[in-house]
């Protein structure tokens, strides 16, 4: 779904438009969940990891009933909107009876899941539009006070170039010291990224309000990459991996951050079926996370190495995709300039906090009560020695994410990247059709080949 992140929960009985709404979601990932009795709808409602954002009830029900139900969710979720399914147009309501019953909008004789989707996205108009975005006060070229804090660093070399620059772009000097070089609205010169990277500036910084507004246009970036099976397609995905990570990192967990999280890991898997089908080996993308950001890097590698393990729907890979991205939070929610991961290079109080940063990861997510504790398990067990022996208690999804975050360690970003000695050695720890995953994939070209 293009539009929210969460799901439409439907209260159904009418038997023939149930048997063809479950058929069209068993095939692919749906933001729909659907119950027949207002029991399990209530059920559905209190699992925080649902994330109901709006129910759509069934006319079929009678008002006598559906009255309660709705005083019922309303204790449980507040103010969450109502739409009514009307399958006899006969029985519409006019706007008047509409609100006062109190429903947002009514759906006239639902047929399919694209019906739906078709009201959802009317009701969740696409969010970060450009409005708003306008050259803020500051002076060009000049040294600025400004906070650290409220700016955001994007790769001055994939920083996206359009006809105008659509940001208020600052170079930081120093902690706290900015200049801006660019006004919200102003054309970009040909030479642009070119002559910042020459002057060894390797960051451009846009304030984090805009931050948004920069992933937006990197998702839309990377998007039609896929679609037109442009060839630069997998620098586009790196890119919008390292922006959603570095806003998870730096922001935190927002609702707008795993939305782009979310299309983020979406886009990744589409581009692996992609080259799939076409037989192409991941060469290129490999290559683009060499230098992507860690926690975009290992989600890549976790959503290819758990298709290749079998889990085949999108929402299966993204469960793993979005752990992988999550595995270090601990450390970036505390540091979100931890200098690197390796424990052997890690001195003072980063020894500690690289101690306890997985199962710290784990507590930040059960609180959140967001997540599938698939997810935070494989958080929580991430650096663990893992085992083939009986008994372990490591979860599969664990133990992708484990792995991938090695090959991005040991393989991909390494000085001294070691195929053999990964695959031959560092992989014995895991169960034995990770190590046969990860030969299938690197059988074509390693990462370090590839570059
Ligand atoms: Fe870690
Ligand atoms: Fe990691």
């Amino acid at each position: 779904m293009a539009t929210f992140f969460g799901h439409c929960l439907i209260v159904e009985r009418d038997m023939f438009f149930l048997d063809r709404l479950k058929t069209e979601i068993a095939a692919k990932d749906s933001p729909l969940i659907i119950t027949q009795t207002f029991k399990d709808a209530l059920n559905a409602l209190k699992k925080p990891q649902n994330c109901i954002k709006v129910v759509l009830v069934s006319q079929s029900f009678g008002m006598a009933e559906i009255a309660p139900f709705m005083a019922q969710v309303k204790q449980l979720a507040g103010g969450i909107p109502w739409i009514l399914s009307v399958h006899q147009p006969r029985f519409l309501l006019s706007a008047e009876e509409l609100a006062k019953q109190g429903f947002a909008a009514q759906l006239e004789k639902p047929e399919d899941v694209a019906s739906i989707l078709k009201l959802l996205k009317k009701i969740f108009p696409e969010r970060h539009s450009w409005q708003g975005i306008e050259a803020s006060e500051e002076e060009k070229n000049e040294t600025l006070d400004l906070k650290d804090q409220d700016f955001m660093p994007i790769a001055t070399d994939d920083f996206l170039l359009t006809d105008k620059c659509f940001f208020n772009v600052f170079v930081r000097l120093a902690p706290n010291k900015f200049i801006k070089i660019l006004n919200a609205g102003d054309a970009f010169d040909s030479d642009f990224a070119e002559k910042y990277s020459d002057k060894k500036i390797s960051s451009l910084w846009v304030p984090k309000l805009e931050h948004h507004q920069y992933t937006h246009l990197s998702e839309k970036n990377a998007a039609s990459g896929i679609q037109r099976h442009s060839p630069d397609t997998a620098r586009r995905i790196a890119h919008l991996g390292d922006n959603v990570a570095q806003a998870l990192g730096r922001v935190g967990i927002s609702e707008d951050n795993l939305l782009y999280a979310d299309r983020f890991l979406g886009h990744s898997i589409d581009f692996l079926r992609q080259q799939r089908m076409q037989g192409n080996s991941y060469a290129a993308l490999l290559k683009e996370l060499c230098d992507a950001e860690h926690p975009a890097a290992v989600a890549v590698i976790a959503g290819l190495l758990a298709s290749q393990l079998g889990f085949e729907s999108t929402k299966a890979i993204k469960v793993v995709g979005l752990a992988a991205l999550l595995h270090d939070i601990g450390i970036y929610h505390e540091r979100p300039d931890f200098p690197a991961e390796d424990p052997l290079t890690l001195t003072g109080a980063d020894v500690e906090l690289y101690q306890r940063h997985a199962q710290e990861g784990a507590e930040i997510l059960r609180k959140m009560e967001l997540f599938d504790e698939v997810v935070i398990q494989a958080v929580a067990q991430h650096h663990e020695k893992h085992s083939k022996q009986a008994g372990h208690g490591t979860n599969l999804v664990g133990e992708i994410v484990s792995a991938s975050d090695l090959f991005v360690h040991k393989v991909l970003q390494s000085k001294k990247p070691n195929v053999e000695h990964f695959l031959n050695k560092q992989l014995k720890d895991y169960r034995p059709q990770i190590e046969v995953a990860f030969r299938a994939i690197l059988k074509k070209k390693t990462a370090r080949q590839a570059v």
